[in-house]
């Protein structure tokens, strides 16, 4: 189903989101951290929902930076065990959704189970059309880029081979359209180490509610945003109305 009740010029192909807000959502609350997590979780499965009723094809949603290995080891440990419950609870209803798994960032340094899990949910939703879903989980910007050098340089590829179109083709997203809009919650406007490269000419739009609170309205609102602008792609304004 596309939902319909918003008359939205343009919808992006591809949305990105970070999800920031939960610790803060949590201690709003007199709960701990992990609390704001678990509700992170919550709020991403109605995200998903809403994403495929908005008839948006790509969604990339920032769960772990390769920067969160520095945070407490007991909040290290709570957000690895709800990646597994994830992956153990929801699976079936997102593979009943139509959406189709994939994973973004390092895969090794996760636990072997983990890892085994992850493998296992993208073999069984890589055939879905509905929405692809790339959970950035390990994952860092600028190590995806290295990465990408590294597998290009070991491939043999010579220096005037390396183009645009070949360095989208080593990274994670290889395939996939660039990012349209990024959006980030709790009124922070940063980076991040986000798609770095994919984002070159993504509009980025800051929520002001914490990632547990951002509803559907609010996700309207940003998208609202969006088709409200016009995307130059380093062009004059006169020059994209002419192309129309
Ligand atoms: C940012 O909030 C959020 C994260 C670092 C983790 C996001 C993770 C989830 C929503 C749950 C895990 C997802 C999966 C797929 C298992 P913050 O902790 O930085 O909040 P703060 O800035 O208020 O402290």
């Amino acid at each position: 189903m596309t939902d319909n009740s918003v008359s939205l010029e343009r919808i992006p192909q591809h949305v990105g989101i970070i999800m920031d807000g939960n610790g803060r959502w949590a201690l709003a609350r007199g709960q701990p951290r992990l609390a704001g997590h678990r509700a992170g979780v919550e709020n991403l499965r109605r995200t998903i929902t809403a994403t495929v009723e908005f008839g948006i094809k790509y969604l990339t949603i920032y769960a772990f930076s390769t920067e969160n290995w520095g945070r407490p080891p007991e909040e290290i440990r709570g957000l690895m065990f709800l990646l597994d419950e994830v992956l153990e609870k929801e699976l079936d209803e997102l593979h009943r959704q139509g959406v189709q798994l994939r994973h973004i960032g390092r895969l090794e340094g996760l636990a072997p189970h983990t890892q085994e899990m992850v493998r296992e949910a993208i073999r069984m939703t890589r055939n879905n059309t509905r929405l692809v879903l790339n959970v950035a989980f390990n994952y860092g910007g600028r190590a995806e880029i290295v990465h990408a050098i590294r597998r290009m340089i070991a491939d043999g590829v010579r220096p005037e081979n390396v183009t645009e179109e070949l360095v989208n083709q080593y990274l994670y997203t290889a395939g996939q359209p660039d990012p349209d809009l990024i959006i980030r919650t709790a009124g922070e406007i940063r980076v991040s180490n986000f798609l770095l490269w994919q984002a070159a000419y993504a509009e980025y739009y800051a929520a002001n509610v914490y990632w547990p609170d951002f509803d559907k309205n609010e996700y309207r609102r940003a998208l609202e945003h969006f088709a409200s602008r016009e995307r130059r792609f380093g062009l004059t304004s006169a020059q994209v109305q002419v192309q129309g």
